[in-house]
């Protein structure tokens, strides 16, 4: 039977008059790679920390497999965690920091010396394990912090931001292992990260937080695909999804002046809505909105113009870079099948019919 469902219900935490979580329920599936992913301060890491028992909440059960953990020791819970700074002990050396954990378990010392080669050879550290932490290099550091965490075949694999000490392209290597170590060990792995890059990489799903609140919980492709509120279309996406101002009429969308019908019916009974569209999704069109270009950013592969359609920012990805004078007029359309409605009140997605 597959093993590390992790079962969360209205976790509440607060510290003082701060509130941290606000009844969080999250069902985590046995051998999923979830991710928590949300700016800075909205709660992941607080979660992860009573899902590892270091700290407990104030209301709501933690379950996993079935059993009621919430007041458990860390001990009790068959987890491994990894942390931002790897938290390596620095007198020891990788070997002894791998082995550690067996040590801790009284793991006999004939059996310790192979799995602590086995878990280093996993992650391409077994020529390193004579040297301290000091004498590694930062994604060596971090691959001996992984090492120490799947030594012991654990249940469950918490990482919080682990990749967020290494340069851009170690992260991206390391990154691709991670996820290649997580299958392997067919292991649940619950990984924090504010990088929505890395979230929609690694993970078959993820929980969108923010203030201690989830927005939204789905598969990558449905987090980017069908962002369920303002908020969620709001964080998602580099740089994210334009939102405009719209009118809604029966199937007839307004936007400055310019209407367009969208290619099945709304389920809302129109008025005053929020239109949005990603910058990839907006196009030149010398029938289309005249907007006046702002600023044109290189980004290398593509470029992104900034225009001003009124006095509403719009952005729009170009294929190459196409400078543009500043000032310029640069007519443009949406292309209809892509954009995405919502309720400019309480910014909930409006589907379309079928959705
Ligand atoms: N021990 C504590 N005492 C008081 N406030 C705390 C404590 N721990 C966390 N907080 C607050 O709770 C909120 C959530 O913190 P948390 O560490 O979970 O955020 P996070 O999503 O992990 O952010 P980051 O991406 O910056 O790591 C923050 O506003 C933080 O200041
Ligand atoms: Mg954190």
């Amino acid at each position: 039977m597959a093993q590390g469902r992790v079962h969360l219900k209205g976790i509440y935490k607060r510290f003082g008059n701060f509130i941290a979580l606000k009844h969080i329920d999250l069902d985590i599936q046995p051998v999923e790679f979830f991710a928590l992913l949300g700016p800075s301060g909205s709660g992941k890491t607080t979660t992860l920390r009573m899902i590892a028992g270091l700290d407990t909440p104030d209301e709501g059960v933690i379950e996993v497999d079935g059993e009621d953990v919430t007041f458990a020791p860390p001990a009790d819970r068959d987890i491994a965690m990894v942390f931002q700074n790897y938290a390596l002990y620095p007198h020891m050396t990788v070997r002894d920091n791998i082995a550690f954990p067996l040590k801790m378990d009284k793991m006999p010392k004939a059996e310790i010396e192979p799995a602590v080669v086995r878990a280093a050879e996993r992650v391409d550290i077994a020529h390193l394990l004579h040297r301290r932490p000091g004498q590694l290099s930062g994604g060596q550091q971090q691959r001996c912090a992984l090492a120490r965490a799947i030594v012991r075949q654990p249940k469950l694999f918490l990482l919080d931001e682990p990749l967020s000490n290494l340069d851009a392209q170690l992260r991206l290597q390391t990154r691709v292992e991670l996820k290649k170590l997580q299958r392997a060990l067919n292991v649940t792995a619950i990984y924090v990260t504010h990088d929505q890059e890395e979230a929609m990489t690694l993970a078959d799903r993820m929980a969108v937080f923010l203030e201690g609140d989830i927005l939204q919980v789905g598969t990558p492709d449905e987090v980017f695909n069908r962002p369920a509120s303002i908020a969620v279309a709001a964080f998602i996406g580099s740089p994210p999804m334009n939102l405009l101002p719209a009118t809604l009429d029966g199937d007839r969308l307004t936007v400055s002046g310019h209407s367009m019908t969208l290619p099945r019916a709304p389920q809302h009974p129109g008025g005053e809505v929020t239109m949005g569209v990603r910058p990839s999704h907006v196009r030149i069109d010398p029938q289309g909105l005249p907007t006046r270009l702002y600023l044109s950013e290189n980004l290398g592969e593509s470029a992104l113009l900034n225009l001003y359609l009124g006095d509403e920012l719009v952005k729009m990805r170009v294929a190459s870079f196409n400078a543009g004078a500043e000032g310029e007029t640069v007519p443009i359309a949406f292309d209809i099948d892509t954009i995405h409605l919502f309720e400019s009140g309480s910014g909930r997605r409006i589907p379309l019919a079928g959705e």
